[in-house]
């Protein structure tokens, strides 16, 4: 077996962080996001091959066989998935991370060096073990409820008990007192402590999820995204591995601004979501019951609509892409804007189920980015806008938001479709959306259902355009 001497490891590993960095950078954008994932893939297979063939690394072929079957089941995973569902694989993913890194603290901890180590430095050594096992557990029982809540195996209501903030207090000085007899252990009598923290600090991660709505799940799944950083992080300390320590902190700091970035965009307060809803305005989880009539229209009385309008805006939401309906209203924009019509796209922060997921879906089908806005750039111009579509969107166009302090989502900010003359709602029926929120628009004077999956409702609005 060849080995590299440890400069050259070192020179790779520095290599391998910036190209991370340019990898972040790149992903900053969507012109720019491809070549961010390519930075990344060969960042990471310097960073792989750098330690895997460093000195003092044994069992070479269990390492290959691992990343071969590792390797096998992320290709098929990737290809599989659909676009809807990234927000579970990514969750899972975070898992892993936690996992990992709480098996390194273990192992690390149950390696005969650590125990060979001078006073100080096993001592500094026992708090890196204990710290990094206790953001793994966390991270990884964290994200399992994340997956099985955006999976809908899990309700997406926040579970909310009394007095679980005192318990979560309780819970964490505990880990403390347990943190203190660990590092007083000796050999590896302390093992027993260090269990006893998994399993509290798995606890938290579970009611930490729980305690977050359905509608600020995304801000979740950035949170956990910036936890696995500093679990990776953490479990380079243990490993005295610098890239790791690097990657992890790069993943965990950008994982926390774009929480930042969500939270500021939801109205909600960061801490807040970082500390599963402390300090975060209750409301009785009931939004107020719906007045008014629900009325719908058909598909041709919406093209008679639009043909009429002279100013259109178009609300996506997740509806459009499980219905994979962004080509079909490409076209439509297109035959809109040939009738001269004043034709544009409005997006929330949180539309779908992937920060972004609307802005990828609308390029992917070649919508030019001008006409792309976001929430902030077009609630103004709604009020002298003829026709608002909504599009298999719910949430993100909720007006309880704004006028109902007993609703869950209450304080989001909202896209105001309620205030053009006129708004389409595309959607097949009148059930609810991610949040679990009755949507109060459905019923609003100026507002037409269209039920039916939008993909096909689009068409068939298409072929009367066309006629
Ligand atoms: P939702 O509020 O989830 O509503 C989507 C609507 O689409 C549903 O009410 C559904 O109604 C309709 N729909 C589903 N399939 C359809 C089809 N084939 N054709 C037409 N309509 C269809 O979506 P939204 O407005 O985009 O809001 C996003 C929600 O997800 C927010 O609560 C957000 O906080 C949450 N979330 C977002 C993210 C990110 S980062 N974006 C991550 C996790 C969670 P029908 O069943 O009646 O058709």
């Amino acid at each position: 077996m060849i080995f590299i001497e440890k400069e050259i490891q070192t020179a790779a590993y520095l290599f391998a962080s910036i190209l991370f960095i340019l990898s972040l950078g790149g992903l900053s954008s969507q012109e720019s996001a491809k070549r961010g994932v390519f930075y990344g893939i060969v960042g990471m297979a310097i960073a792989i091959l750098a330690t895997v063939l460093g000195k003092g690394v044994e069992g070479h072929v269990y390492i290959i066989c691992a990343i071969a079957v590792a390797a096998i089941i992320g290709t098929l995973l990737a290809r599989k998935v659909e676009m809807t569902s990234m927000p579970q694989l990514v969750a899972i993913l975070h898992s892993f991370v936690g996992l990992a890194a709480v098996l390194v603290g273990f192992g690390s901890y149950l390696d005969p060096a650590t125990h060979k180590l001078s006073s100080a430095e096993h001592t500094i050594h026992l708090v890196e073990v204990f710290i990094g096992v206790f953001i793994g557990a966390i991270t990884f029982t964290g994200s399992i409820v994340a997956w099985g809540k955006l999976e809908g195996k899990i309700m997406s209501k926040p579970l909310l008990y009394p007095g679980r903030h005192a318990v979560n207090i309780i819970l964490v000085l505990a880990s403390i007192v347990l943190g203190v007899m660990f590092a007083r252990a000796e050999g590896t009598d302390g093992m027993m402590y260090l269990y006893i923290m998994t399993a509290i600090a798995g606890f938290i991660g579970v009611m930490l999820v729980m305690a977050i709505g359905g509608a600020d799940m995304p801000v979740v799944v950035s949170m956990l995204n910036s936890y696995s950083g500093w679990a990776a992080s953490a479990a380079g300390f243990m490993l005295g591995n610098d890239l790791l320590i690097v990657t992890g902190a790069l993943v965990g700091s950008s994982g926390a601004i774009l929480s930042i970035i969500m939270c500021e965009a939801m109205n909600r307060s960061f801490f807040s979501v970082i500390l599963g809803g402390f300090g975060a305005v209750t409301s009785s989880g009931e939004a107020a019951a719906m007045e008014g009539e629900v009325t719908a229209l058909t598909h041709e009385e919406v093209s008679d609509l639009l043909k009429e309008a002279k100013s259109v805006v178009i609300v996506p939401g997740y509806g459009m892409a499980v219905a994979k309906a962004q080509y079909p209203i490409y076209d439509m924009v297109q035959t809109l804007q040939k009738a001269g019509k004043k034709v544009r796209f409005a997006i929330h922060p949180v539309a779908g189920r992937l920060p972004g997921h609307m802005n990828v879906l609308l390029a992917e089908a070649n919508v030019p980015y001008d006409i792309v806005l976001e929430m902030d750039e077009i609630n103004e111009d709604l009020p002298d806008t003829d026709v608002v579509m909504v599009i298999g969107a719910n949430d993100v166009v909720n007006p309880g938001a704004q006028d109902d302090p007993s609703s869950p989502i209450y304080g989001m900010p909202v896209i105001e479709a309620w205030k053009a003359e006129k708004v389409i709602i595309m959607k097949r029926s009148m059930s609810v959306g991610y949040a679990g929120v009755e949507n109060p628009l459905f019923y609003k004077p100026n507002a037409e259902m269209l039920y039916g999956d939008a993909k096909d409702s689009v068409e068939k609005i298409l072929g009367f355009l066309k006629m």
